[in-house]
């Protein structure tokens, strides 16, 4: 059996008999106004973050998901989107495929709003998803790649970029490491399918989205997921891993590589009203401008006197300039 296949078959049970907490770090589901989440799907929050970021959804965007789980990010989707089909779900666990369908029913009796063909759930898995190229504003996908061996990481993420129209994104909640996960451990194939042993660390993770082409990467979200003690899992030292959610957009990379937004900010504290280097880095005296690891860490160095770079907060969400 593959490790693809343990994941297939773990899936299936967990879609047969709900694991509360399975994944999920939240303590509250998302909510909106008007939103009703069925209590099974809220068990069945399979997901380590979230990727239903509200300003992403302004234009009812076609969303692609990959790997439903319980339905619950599909059903918040289709809330900003409204619209038969808008949203297509794709899941290679018919178990799965099958709870999904029944808690969107379920849902559909406690939302007004809501019709389940507004989810349009299909047989389909991350290598080959069923949608033209450039076809779709937004792929999302929670908890799933982190399960992924390198090698088919990167034949999903490519899979994500071609089917996203110019544009579009790709939104993502993994787990992440905080140091290289034991190869012990890394091949023990229940720990992967539980989302604790594929995890990659950050720069590895967020260089692996740029090497498939995505230009900007923002960092939404890092926040601690679950701790690898030391008796249980034979390590040295506990080992912490994170939830990171992120927006990777398919815009072409700068000429000097891809931006990537972790919340730093770039501030003047120079004797000028304002400091602008003609490359579209304009800084008013004494305000923070949001930059991209890139610009912060070339600004810092030409000018350490002049401008103070702040740390990540890891939440950057808009704004600033590049
Ligand atoms: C950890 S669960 C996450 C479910 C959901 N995203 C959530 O947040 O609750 C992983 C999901 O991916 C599905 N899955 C497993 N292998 C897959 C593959 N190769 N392609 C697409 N989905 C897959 C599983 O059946 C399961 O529904």
């Amino acid at each position: 059996m593959t490790y693809l296949e343990t994941a297939a078959q773990f899936y299936q049970q967990v879609a047969e008999t709900p694991v509360v907490g399975l994944c999920c770090i939240q303590s509250t589901t998302l909510n909106f106004p008007g939103l009703r989440v069925p209590k099974v799907m809220q068990e069945m929050n399979y997901g380590c973050g979230t990727t239903v970021h509200p300003q992403e959804l302004i234009h009812k965007p076609k969303v692609l998901y990959v790997g439903v789980g319980g339905g619950l990010e599909a059903l918040q989707f289709a809330y900003f989107s409204r619209q038969p089909g808008a949203i297509i779900a794709v899941d290679p666990v018919a178990a799965m495929r099958q709870a999904a369908t029944r808690n969107l029913q379920l849902a559909a009796q406690v939302n007004d709003w809501f019709d389940p063909n507004f989810v349009d759930i299909r047989d389909g898995d991350a290598f080959a998803l069923p949608m033209a190229d450039a076809s779709v504003d937004v792929v999302a996908q929670n908890c799933l790649f982190n399960i992924f061996e390198p090698g088919d990481l990167e034949r999903a993420l490519k899979e994500a970029y071609r089917v996203l129209k110019p544009g579009g994104r790709l939104i993502m909640s993994d787990p992440i490491a905080s140091r290289p996960i034991p190869e012990i451990l890394r091949q023990d194939e229940r720990l992967r399918a539980m989302c604790l042993s594929g995890a990659l660390p950050y720069e590895d993770y967020v260089q692996r989205i740029i090497a498939v082409g995505f230009g900007q990467v923002e960092v939404r979200a890092r926040r601690p997921y679950r701790l690898l003690d030391t008796d249980t899992y034979d390590l040295d030292q506990p080992l912490l891993l994170e939830s990171l959610d992120t927006v990777a957009f398919k815009v072409d990379s700068p000429p000097d590589g891809a931006c990537v937004f972790t919340g730093r900010t770039a501030i003047y504290l120079g004797v000028n009203a304002a400091f602008d280097d003609g490359l579209g880095h304009y800084l008013e005296r004494g305000l923070p401008a949001a930059v991209c690891d890139k610009t912060a860490a070339s600004l810092a160095t030409q000018f350490p006197t002049e401008i103070m770079v702040t740390p990540p907060t890891w939440h950057y969400s808009g704004g600033g300039c590049c």
